[in-house]
């Protein structure tokens, strides 16, 4: 009996002594165990792509693959959110990538420490490139536009890349936030793909002091919102609104109208419904987030930089193509 004890009372010991050990050596705010961001690479960029339903591995391997056979790319790291996912699958699904792309950048998977959605943005030590690469597991993008959107980011570092794009407004009868699409301008990057600073995954997560804290803590609230949210940090950091970048081609398996197993009837007026509730939460997140922040500085950007046959960035501006030096 009194052994039983004794090895009880040990193995709790001994998960609490590691536990605070974590704790204090796992800080993802701690500066001095990230890379000097002064040595940081500029030419290449790492990919981190969210993960989470096991029924989808086989397109997330595909993606993660195209991403990884991209020239400019260093790595691929694939931030796996689903915490019960048995570790099993991912040491296969791991195991899988250290075999099936050699020549290509490394392909790794970590299991996400907690259920966050502010986790996607947490600082890591083993990213060695300026910018990142955030994208999801479910959005298919051809290499040119993975390749272009990059060097359109490296002219733009201090900007939001985005391939998806969204936009603030007032409703000015409600006096409040609304969040929507607009035929001509934007605001708001998704994160089916963003293109940042690497930098800004560190002023999201470990700056901005109390407001921000309650910001991340709305994000965890709201189970939503923290590409919102980064998009307030970057625009307040630039000082100016994200840059749309136009796909060759781009499929988003995600999208609604890849639903299978509905009748189109039942599968739009499902959507529709479900749109009108998704975009009311969002708008409630901008609004949340400018009266915690006491601030709005999300900015509107206009046109869409596109790739020209000439390899040389064209921006539409007013529905004219012009180069995009010409262009603020
Ligand atoms: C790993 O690869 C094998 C062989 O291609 C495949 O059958 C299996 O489903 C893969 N596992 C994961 C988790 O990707």
């Amino acid at each position: 009996m009194r052994t039983v004890f004794a090895v009880v009372f040990f193995f709790v010991y001994a998960h609490l002594g590691t536990l605070s050990l974590r704790t204090l050596s796992d800080d993802p705010c701690d500066s001095t165990k990230l890379p000097d961001p002064r040595k940081l690479r500029s030419d290449q960029i790492t990919v981190l792509m969210n993960g989470y339903s096991e029924s989808r591995i086989p397109l997330l391997r595909s993606i993660a693959a195209t991403y990884a056979a991209s020239p400019p790319v260093a790595a691929v790291v694939i931030l796996w959110g689903n915490p019960s996912t048995p570790t099993r699958t991912l040491a296969e699904l791991s195991h899988n990538f250290t075999i099936a792309y050699t020549g290509a950048a490394p392909i790794s998977l970590v299991r996400q420490a907690s259920d966050s959605l502010n986790a996607r943005f947490l600082p890591r030590p083993f990213i060695t490139t300026r910018g990142v690469i955030i994208c999801d597991d479910d959005v298919e993008v051809d290499p040119k536009s993975i390749e272009f959107a990059f060097r359109v980011w490296a002219a733009n570092p201090h900007r939001l890349i985005g391939l998806f794009a969204r936009a603030h407004d007032l409703d000015l009868s409600r006096r409040e936030w609304i969040y929507t699409v607009h035929p001509d301008k934007y605001s708001i990057v998704l994160t089916k793909f963003m293109v940042l600073k690497t930098e800004y995954l560190y002023k999201y997560s470990c700056e901005g002091g109390a407001r921000m804290m309650e910001a991340r803590k709305a994000v965890d609230m709201a189970q939503n919102c923290e590409d919102i949210l980064m998009n307030f940090v970057v625009a307040e950091e630039g000082n100016a609104g994200p840059m749309l970048v136009g796909a060759e081609k781009v499929r988003d398996w995600g999208d609604g109208r890849n639903d299978e197993g509905l009748g189109l009837k039942e599968r739009e007026v499902g959507l529709s419904s479900r749109r009108g509730e998704h975009r009311k939460r969002r708008g409630g997140c901008i609004g949340d987030f400018h009266r915690i922040l006491r601030r709005m500085p999300l900015r509107y950007g206009y046109g869409k930089v596109v790739n020209s046959i000439a390899e040389e960035g064209l921006c539409m501006k007013d529905g004219k193509l012009v180069f995009c030096d010409q262009w603020p």
